[in-house]
C-alpha cells in the first residue's frame, strides 16, 4: 500500500479510527455498515432525521479514502441534466457556425461532431462512472427528488452505467462508492433499497455527542459542553416539530461562548433559542416552563460554583 492510495480500512475498527481522525465519530454499527459497503462494494442508504451526520460521513469517508466526493443535492423537479449529464448546446451551435462558414456540409460528419463525448457536460452521474479514480458518490437527500428518480437510479447502480441516446452507453470500469442519504419524508421505492445496504442513521449519546463537541467546539470547555449536550439531549426527547440536529449542539456551544456563558443559566438559555430551535412553535413550546424544567433536572450541574 502506497501513502497515495491507502486503499479501504481493513476492518470495522480501522474503519472507526480512521473515521474519527477526520473527526467524525461514529458507533459499531454505523462503521460495520460501512465497511461492509466498502468491502462488498454496494451503495449505502443512510436513513435517519436531519442533522444526524449523514452527509458528512460522505465527506469524512472521501476524505478517508483520499477519494474525490461527487454530491448530487436532489430536489423536486430535478431532471437528467443536472443530475447525469447535458449537450453542451453553446459549443454545438459553434460548431454548427464553423461548418456553416466553410460552406461545405459534410451532414454525416457534422452530426458526428455535434453529438461526440466532449459535447457531453457531465453531471455528478456521469462524472461518478467516468473517473479514473474511484470517487465518493453522494446522492444527497433522495427523499427530495420524485419518485420516478428511484427508477433511474436503480439503473445506473444496477448496471453501472448510463445510456445516452445519441451516444451510446457509458460503463464504469468499477463501480463508484456511493452513499445515497434521506431524511425520510417519503418511502425510498423497494427495489432501490434493495440494491444498496441499509443504516438508520440515530443522534449520537450524550457521551459521543459530548467527545463531538469535544473535537469541534473546543472552545465550549468540558463543563459548558457537558451541560449543553444534556440539554439538547432532553431537548429531543420533547414533541417537537424539528428537533435540534448536531450541527445546532455545535453552534449553541459556540454561541453561548460567544456570549461569554461559562455554564447554562435562564437568561442565555432563552436569549439564544434561535440557535437551537428553527420553528416559532417550538420555541413557544420550550420558552415557558420547560427550559427551566429542563435546567432543573440537569440539576446541581447547572448550578454556577
Ligand atoms: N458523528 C459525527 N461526528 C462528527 N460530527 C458530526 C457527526 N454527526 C454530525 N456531525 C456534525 O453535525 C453537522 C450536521 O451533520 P449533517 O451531516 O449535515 O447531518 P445530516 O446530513 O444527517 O442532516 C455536521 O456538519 C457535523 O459538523
Ligand atoms: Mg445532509
Amino acid at each position: 500500500m502506497t501513502p497515495a492510495n491507502p486503499g479501504p480500512p481493513g476492518s470495522v475498527d480501522a474503519v472507526m479510527q480512521a473515521l474519527a481522525e477526520r473527526h467524525y465519530l461514529c458507533d459499531r454499527r454505523l462503521a460495520t455498515a460501512v465497511f461492509l459497503s466498502l468491502k462488498l462494494q454496494r451503495p449505502l442508504f443512510l436513513e435517519g432525521e436531519p442533522g444526524v451526520g449523514k452527509t458528512e460521513l460522505a465527506k469524512a469517508l472521501a476524505a478517508v479514502l483520499d477519494a474525490p466526493l461527487l454530491r448530487l443535492q436532489c430536489y423536486e423537479g430535478l431532471e437528467i441534466a443536472q443530475c447525469a449529464y447535458e449537450w453542451n448546446v453553446a459549443r454545438q451551435m459553434v460548431e454548427i457556425r464553423l461548418a456553416e462558414a466553410a460552406h461545405a456540409i459534410d451532414h454525416d460528419r457534422l452530426v458526428r461532431s455535434l453529438y461526440a463525448r466532449e459535447m457531453l457536460i457531465e453531471r455528478p452521474l456521469l462524472q461518478a462512472l467516468s473517473q479514473s479514480r474511484r470517487p465518493v458518490l453522494l446522492i444527497d437527500e433522495l427523499d427530495r427528488a420524485d419518485e420516478p428518480f428511484d427508477a433511474f437510479l436503480l439503473e445506473v447502480l444496477a448496471e453501472n452505467q448510463i445510456t445516452v441516446p445519441e451516444l451510446g452507453t457509458i460503463k464504469a470500469s468499477a463501480p463508484p462508492i456511493t452513499l445515497i442519504t434521506s431524511n425520510r419524508t417519503r418511502e425510498i421505492h423497494d427495489a432501490l433499497k434493495r440494491r444498496c445496504l441499509y443504516h438508520w442513521v440515530e443522534f449520537p449519546d450524550a457521551e459521543r455527542e459530548l467527545q463531538i463537541v469535544a473535537l469541534k467546539a473546543p472552545e465550549a470547555g468540558e463543563r459548558l459542553a457537558r451541560q449543553v449536550v444534556a440539554f439538547v439531549q432532553r431537548l429531543r426527547q420533547l414533541d417537537l416539530f424539528k428537533v435540534p440536529g448536531v450541527a445546532e449542539t455545535l453552534d449553541w456551544a459556540r454561541a453561548l461562548v460567544a456570549l461569554d456563558a461559562s455554564h447554562l443559566e435562564p437568561a442565555a438559555v432563552h436569549d439564544s433559542l434561535g440557535v437551537l430551535l428553527k420553528y416559532q412553535d417550538d420555541i413557544a413550546r420550550v420558552e415557558g416552563g420547560e427550559v427551566a424544567r429542563l435546567l432543573a433536572e440537569l440539576g446541581a450541574d447547572a448550578a454556577p460554583r
